[in-house]
């Protein structure tokens, strides 16, 4: 049976500044996709949102003297605008705060508590004497007891990727004052008991071998062969749900326990509002006919991987689980990491102001971090901009538009008898369009930006070949044929470029007055006749502008890639 596809991308953490490596980690990969799989015709319903709940926001409001409220509200805002300047086309768009996720996170809670998986547990819990709080286990910094590494979370080594309670780490600290008074105090939690679930997540794990990115399959079965253990999923802090069970009114759920209902919870908010009145229970609870797709950075696959299916399992209601989950690692800035605070790396609003979106949605999947991390640097930008944008692409366009207008002016001329040149244009494309397709469909997208780069070329050769100014001279009516074939081209260019380069796509086909067609399917000889002879066509402005040495110099400065 044919399944529609629900597609859902890691909701960023609001308090977070975005940059590219938020993009290159799952959102502009889970857009791409979404695109693709529209010109194909799918049924798609791609969600994403920011996550808001635990005590980074808690700490953000109190630094800026807002209210947790306004201060989510204020960076919810901001990271809206900002994806919606990358043109990401997200059907669901919202946050892990709404009504409706209270109401599934609750529901969910409910039917684990019913079904013996929710347990209780006093444990010690980090409190800073200096503070006069309970830490979160982020908040408390430390070396870790697995590799040494020195400034381990209490959640997370990000060293070794070893997910840590608070207590394992040696010499521990407050993130929040530096203060190293910290004791472990009694406090009574509840637990989710994964560890009751074992065989049954291990199966379904099992089944997703081969389907999965490595790592994300690798990583699930570390943690089975480890075995599951209970894990808390209530906090003492403030900024979340409060716990709807006798006793612990006053704490509230772990924001990794409700963040991933949260996708669950977008739709739901989307659906209530949705004038055509579709439902969100057709894509969360209907596994027989959805396809569902997750874009994820490598450090939450154990979240993705077991512990939400865990959650999900456990209620007993027939959730529709993840099908492929997609896990992409680091894209790193020029060798390091991103800082706001020390203004190193590129962020997104300033991305905005120096190139259009597309430059940067070309950029990040050509070299997207798929099976390693990868690092953003000027030089490669702009060797990339210049060369496979502006000399391939660009100037594409932009010969064959002035060829045929001077030769024909702004018509397209008739396809007339085709030759072997023709001939072997529309194997070649065949084929590659076959391997592009095929590289889409598997989200490999590094490569399928390489197969789409390779397709541009192709429409550079046979005009090498062909030498349309040249055969003008002598035989106007094959020259006619080939400028049609290369007008064709663009229009097929702006179709295979849309999932990646959607504004300059669309620029494309504004040529020749059209909507961007449907992904092509059937062979390539009938896809180049959608422009028809004799149809009239507007000359673009060039499509990409170089970026010159001083220009890249400059950026390097202006981020800090250089000091
Ligand atoms: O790592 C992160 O950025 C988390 N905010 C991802 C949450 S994904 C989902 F569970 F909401
Ligand atoms: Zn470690």
């Amino acid at each position: 049976m044919k399944k529609k596809h629900l597609i859902t991308s890691a909701l960023t953490y609001v308090n977070g500044f975005p940059h590219l490596g938020h993009l290159a980690g799952a959102m502009l990969n889970a857009d791409i996709y979404a695109r693709f799989l529209r010109a194909k015709g799918e049924d798609v319903l791609f969600v994403g949102g920011t996550d808001v709940h635990g005590t980074k926001m808690e700490v953000g409001a109190e630094q800026e003297g807002l209210s947790i409220k306004d201060y989510i509200q204020k960076y919810h805002d901001l990271h809206t605008k900002l994806y919606e300047g990358f043109n990401l086309s997200f059907d669901a768009y919202g946050n892990t705060d709404s009504e409706a996720n209270k109401e599934l996170t609750y529901r969910i809670f409910e039917g684990l508590d019913q079904n013996g998986y929710i347990s209780s547990k006093t444990t010690k819990r980090p409190f800073c004497a200096d503070d006069n709080q309970f830490l979160a286990d982020s908040q408390v910094g430390g070396t870790c007891p697995y590799c040494g590494y020195e400034k381990a979370k209490g959640d997370q080594c990000e060293n070794c990727t070893k997910l840590l309670d608070p207590e394992e780490l040696k010499n521990p600290y407050s993130t929040i004052s530096g203060s190293h008074n910290i004791i472990f105090k009694e406090t009574q939690n509840l637990f989710i008991n994964l560890d009751k679930m074992q065989a049954q997540i291990a199966t379904w794990v099992e089944s997703k071998k081969g389907i999965w990115t490595d790592i994300a399959y690798t990583t699930a079965k570390k943690w089975l062969k480890e075995g599951l253990q209970p894990r808390g999923i209530t906090r003492d802090l403030k900024n979340g749900f409060a716990v709807p069970k006798p006793g612990y009114e006053d704490k509230v759920f772990y924001c990794w326990f409700d963040a991933p209902i949260g996708y669950i919870g977008i739709t739901k908010e989307w659906a209530d509002k949705d004038p055509q009145n579709r439902r969100w229970e057709d894509w969360w609870l209907n596994p027989d006919e959805v396809w569902h797709t997750e874009f994820i950075g490598k450090d939450n696959i154990p979240f993705h991987s077991i512990i939400f299916p865990g959650m999900l399992f456990g209620s007993k209601e027939n959730w529709t689980q993840v099908s492929f989950l997609k896990a992409t690692s680091w894209l790193t800035f020029a060798d390091g990491k991103f800082s706001k605070s020390e203004h190193r790396g590129v962020f997104l609003d300033e991305a905005l102001e120096e190139f259009p979106a597309d430059y940067w949605r070309y950029w990040i999947p050509a070299n997207s971090p798929e099976s390693d991390d990868s690092s953003f640097s000027f030089d490669s930008f702009q060797a990339v901009i210049n060369k496979d944008l502006n000399d391939v692409l660009g100037n594409f366009v932009n010969r064959v538009l002035k060829m045929t207008q001077n030769n024909f002016g702004l018509e397209v001329p008739e396809l007339g008898s085709i030759t072997e040149n023709e001939k072997e244009l529309y194997t070649t494309l065949d084929k590659l369009v076959a391997e592009y397709t095929e590289k889409m469909n598997d989200i490999e997208l590094r490569k399928a930006v390489a197969l789409l780069r390779e397709i541009w070329t192709v429409g550079n050769n046979y005009i090498a070949k062909t030498e349309p100014w040249k055969v003008a001279k002598t035989n106007k009516a094959y020259a006619g044929t080939i400028l049609n074939t290369a007008l064709n081209l663009i229009y097929l260019f702006a179709t295979l470029t849309t999932p990646i380069m959607p504004t300059v796509a669309q620029k494309m086909a504004d040529i020749f007055g059209k909507q961007i067609q449907p992904w092509p399917t059937g062979p390539i000889q009938q896809v180049l006749t959608s422009i028809q002879n004799g149809a009239k066509f507007v000359p673009t402005e060039p499509l990409f502008r170089k970026i010159t040495d001083e220009e890249r110099d400059a950026l390097k400065v202006k981020h800090k890639e250089v000091e």
